[in-house]
């Protein structure tokens, strides 16, 4: 287990993340099934979509990885799997396979860490049972899960929490069904799948019923014709560096080729109420999907309440936005994220945990938490396994009077396999 000290120090540079993770598993997860090569460039290197590539490698599609690029064969029909498919920590990988697999006239069984075996698959499988697949899980809920492929109907299925994951899995699940496959969502999650499908030629539509619900219609059957993109830099990968330097003053931190989906940057719009200077530059699409450059000149925030809405488009960025907040004046009160207690963690309890244990004062609530901020004392923190916890606690030990110490912070590689390497570059002390 390696354990990480971090000095405090002020963020400077220029930084380049690395790929998109959810567009990245996508890539070969709607390669693997599309007529013709997929290529996606800029392709996140990382744990979690190295599983999703070995996944569809054991169901007999042809992947190759050469540095930052993969290429993935696509098949029509997937061959059944010798073994378990071990999606490992990441619950997009067996999410959304659950969905690809649900069409295929084959059985397989899917399976992850302890961390991953903990995490709810209902939400996947009351649908895709409705859709006509067979689909089992331990104790009714959790990996492993058994998915026996048949021949789906289209549904229409209202989540009760937006979830891109439960909605992607219907999604794929309604490639394969005839007619139009509808998913309403209380408010807009992530639309990566939704965006892929369309530069891919199939048909999906997204309506927006006011008021934060959205419909989401894809018309089946329909097959993805072959694209080449390049991936966007992952924002969640940035928000831990962007948190820290936009609550720091003196900081200056230059962001380029990062993804600036709206669907995922409700923390830029937090970090602005709390009265960050941050500044969109060269806002482009590449392959469907928003990139720019995001100038962040660091300065002392105030604490805000985040609510509502705006949950599912900063969901990941939690734990980041905790840190700013812990650096910040006053009170930081988020609510409505229960989803956070099914993460990798329970990310209420790991985040509030550890803000207690470098010395900032933080409650739980039932649906999120409450950070006070003003001082960041710092110490020695425990992730719990948690990528997301590790990395955001790394950069509180820049923003901390005495310094942090993470313990298993090698579990960073999960998302961000140079997470440590681009600390070292961009802090100055
Ligand atoms: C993801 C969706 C989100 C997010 C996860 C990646 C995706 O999960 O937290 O890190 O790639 O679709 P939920 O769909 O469970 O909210």
């Amino acid at each position: 287990m390696s354990v990480l000290q971090v000095d405090p120090g002020q963020l400077q540079g220029r930084f380049r993340p690395p790929g998109d993770k959810s567009i990245s598993h996508r890539a070969v997860l709607l390669g693997a099934l599309a007529e013709g090569v997929t290529v996606a460039r800029n392709f996140l290197r990382a744990h979690d979509t190295h599983s999703t590539v070995a996944c569809v490698q054991a169901l007999g599609v042809k992947v190759e990885l050469d540095g930052d690029t993969v290429q993935v064969y696509g098949r029509r029909r997937w061959r059944p799997p010798e073994g378990v498919l071990d999606a490992g920590n990441s619950g997009t990988t067996l999410r959304l396979l659950c969905g690809l697999l649900s069409g295929q006239p084959l059985e397989a069984v899917l399976d992850g860490d302890s961390s991953l075996r903990r995490r709810p698959m209902d939400r996947v499988a009351i649908p895709l049972r409705r859709m006509g697949a067979e689909v089992e899980a331990r104790e009714g809920r959790f990996p492993p899960v058994r998915v026996r492929g048949a021949v789906l109907r289209a549904i229409r299925h209202e989540l009760p929490v937006a979830s891109a994951q439960v909605k992607s899995a219907i999604l794929l699940a309604g490639l394969y069904a005839g007619g139009t496959t509808t998913v309403v969502e209380p408010a807009i999650s992530r639309d990566h799948t939704e965006r892929m499908l369309r530069a891919m030629g199939v048909r999906v539509r997204t309506e927006f019923l006011g008021g934060g619900p959205v419909e989401v219609e894809l018309e089946g059957p329909a097959r993805p014709a072959a694209v080449e993109i390049t991936v966007p830099g992952d924002f969640s990968s940035a928000a831990f560096f962007v948190a820290a330097a936009a609550a720091q003053p003196g900081a200056q931190l230059v962001v380029e080729h990062v993804g600036l989906n709206p669907t995922r940057t409700g923390l830029l719009e937090v970090l602005r109420q709390m009265g960050a200077n941050l500044e969109v530059q060269d806002l482009r699409e590449v392959a469907g999907e928003p990139v720019g450059t995001l100038v962040v000149r660091g300065c002392r925030l105030r604490g805000v309440e985040v609510r509502g809405d705006k949950l599912p488009r900063l969901i990941d960025e939690v734990p980041a936005l905790a840190v700013a907040a812990a650096a910040a004046e006053g009170d930081t009160v988020v609510r409505d994220a229960a989803e956070l207690r099914v993460k990798e963690s329970d990310r209420i309890r790991t985040v509030v945990q550890n803000l207690r244990a470098v010395g900032v004062q933080a409650e739980e609530l039932p649906d999120g938490l409450v950070v006070r901020g003003g001082r960041l004392r710092g110490g020695t923190v425990d992730p719990e396994g948690d990528h997301r916890i590790a990395m955001a606690f790394a950069a509180a030990g820049l923003l901390s009077e005495e310094g942090v110490t993470v313990e298993g912070a090698d579990c960073a590689a999960v998302s961000f396999p140079e997470f440590q390497r681009w600390l070292q570059t961009l802090a100055k002390r």
